[in-house]
């Protein structure tokens, strides 16, 4: 037994940090909006390019964001003030970006869980309706409204407990199942007739349609995927314990995301090519595809769709969790307010943007701003913007104000552990990443205005 107490509530496991972190990265980003993203840029040239941005710059984001989080022992803004009172807004940046992209993620964690229930009112009865049904169901009013304020209610719940007894428990149980189950999900999407066009449409690139907005919307998602640019990764590294290798534990991490999001994409788009469907459908592509493979199974469709559904809500719950965290943390560390108080003020805030981006696809739909509905402005406003800012603000404060041979000795322990790659690793986060960055939203935003 160690005698030490330490400062900071620990992680209680490796592998509870693992799963934890995992549970934040894997979540709707990976099987809702993975795939019709994917779906939506044209399949395989949008992955390749997906891909490289995750090696390239997923990766080195994630070791850096661990390795301020553990360096400084504080939470995303705590991070960045303790190295310079110019960089608070790095932070709460950050910090605002947990707000708005809680202003619809609680919607479409809403829409999961009223299908675990609408699966025993016969959404698969029909198949011919099950488009209809969804385009019904999410521009009604009351409906996606309570719903969504459930799923809320549950974030509350998780996160009023605190780090180690709340997200840590809810992750180790509830990953694997989500994992076993899309394994099998994607064997009966595999073994439908006409399931090939799918594959080649998922791995054959053809780049004649990428322009700029796919680069974006590709670094957009690996963004918004990895839990990265917004002092996620940060305040969960703070938690982390000395001992522990960031390198493998991200690169750990990014490999399950990338691997739920391909299994995602296997479960969907062989099933959407043999059963005739449009992969370019948006965001209702889950909420339409997967019931409509569980209906044309018959016996057990309905079983499994009830378990894809929990276990959807699980993922969605397990990185909602970590958004309220960044602002919850946010409030206990620079503000000493109490966390129970903390994590209220912080859900009501959320249910507010959330009321309004549930309302934005009904009653509603006729409020834009710069053009487009609540739901849509809070996911561009994040996604392709405020991440891909946070990700660059924070290559540039760990390449340049970050002293080199700290970083070196948080990343091996203080000599204890190998990292190999730390030369490379430090020049990507130096260099190439924040030019790399600048150019892809340079381009993406100046494709987007044309
Ligand atoms: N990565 C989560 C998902 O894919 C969403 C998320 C983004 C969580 C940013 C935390 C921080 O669903």
């Amino acid at each position: 037994m160690e005698k030490s107490i330490p400062k900071r509530e620990n992680w209680g496991s490796r592998i509870g940090f693992i799963m934890a972190a995992a549970g934040s990265a894997v979540g709707l980003g990976n099987i809702w909006r993975f795939p019709y993203l994917l779906g939506e840029n044209g399949g395989a040239a949008f992955l390749l390019i997906y891909l490289v941005f995750v090696v390239f710059i997923g990766i080195s984001i994630m070791i850096a964001e661990f390795a301020v989080g553990r360096n400084s022992g504080s939470a995303a803004v705590g991070a960045y003030k303790s190295k310079s009172g110019k960089w608070t807004f790095a932070g709460v940046i950050g910090v605002l970006s947990a707000f708005f992209i809680m202003g619809f993620y609680p919607v479409v964690g809403g829409w999961s869980l009223a299908y675990i229930a609408q699966t025993f009112t016969g959404l698969l009865s029909n198949p011919e309706a099950i488009g209809g049904t969804f385009g019904a169901f999410i521009g009604s009013t009351t409906a996606p409204l309570i719903w969504m304020i459930v799923f809320l209610a549950l974030n509350v719940f998780i996160v009023a407990r605190g780090i180690a007894g709340g997200i840590e428990k809810a992750g180790k149980i509830l990953m694997p199942v989500l994992f076993g189950l899309l394994v099998l999900i994607a064997i009966r999407s595999l073994t439908l007739p006409g399931a090939a066009a799918g594959l080649s449409y998922m791995f054959k690139p053809d780049f004649s349609a990428v322009t700029g907005q796919t680069y974006l919307a590709a670094l957009g998602q690996a963004f918004f995927s990895l839990s990265l640019g917004m002092g996620c990764m940060i305040t969960y590294g703070s938690y982390l314990n000395k001992k522990e290798d960031l390198a493998t534990n991200a690169v750990l991490v990014t490999g399950m995301d990338v691997g739920v999001a391909l299994l995602a994409g296997l479960a969907m788009f062989p099933a959407i090519f043999a059963l005739g469907m449009a992969p370019d459908a948006g965001p209702g592509l889950v909420f339409v595809v997967i019931p409509s493979v569980f209906a044309a199974m018959g016996g057990i469709g309905p079983i499994l769709s009830v378990i894809f559904f929990v276990a959807l809500t699980v993922a969605a719950l397990t990185s909602s969790v970590s958004l309220m965290e960044v602002a919850v943390a946010y409030f206990i560390d620079e503000k000493g307010i109490e966390r129970k108080k903390a994590v209220y003020s912080v859900a009501s805030a959320m249910g507010v943007l959330s009321i309004l981006s549930s309302l934005s696809l009904g009653s509603m739909s006729g409020v834009t701003l710069f053009g487009v509905g609540f739901f849509d402005f809070f996911d561009i406003l994040t996604d392709k913007i405020f991440l891909s800012i946070g990700g660059l603000l924070l290559s540039v404060f760990v390449g340049w104000f970050l002293d080199k041979e700290m970083l070196r000795k948080e990343l091996t322990n203080g000599g204890t552990v190998k990292f190999a790659l730390f030369e490379a690793w430090h020049f990507l986060i130096k260099y190439v990443i924040p030019v790399a960055i600048s150019i892809v939203a340079f381009y993406g935003i100046k494709s987007i205005e044309q």
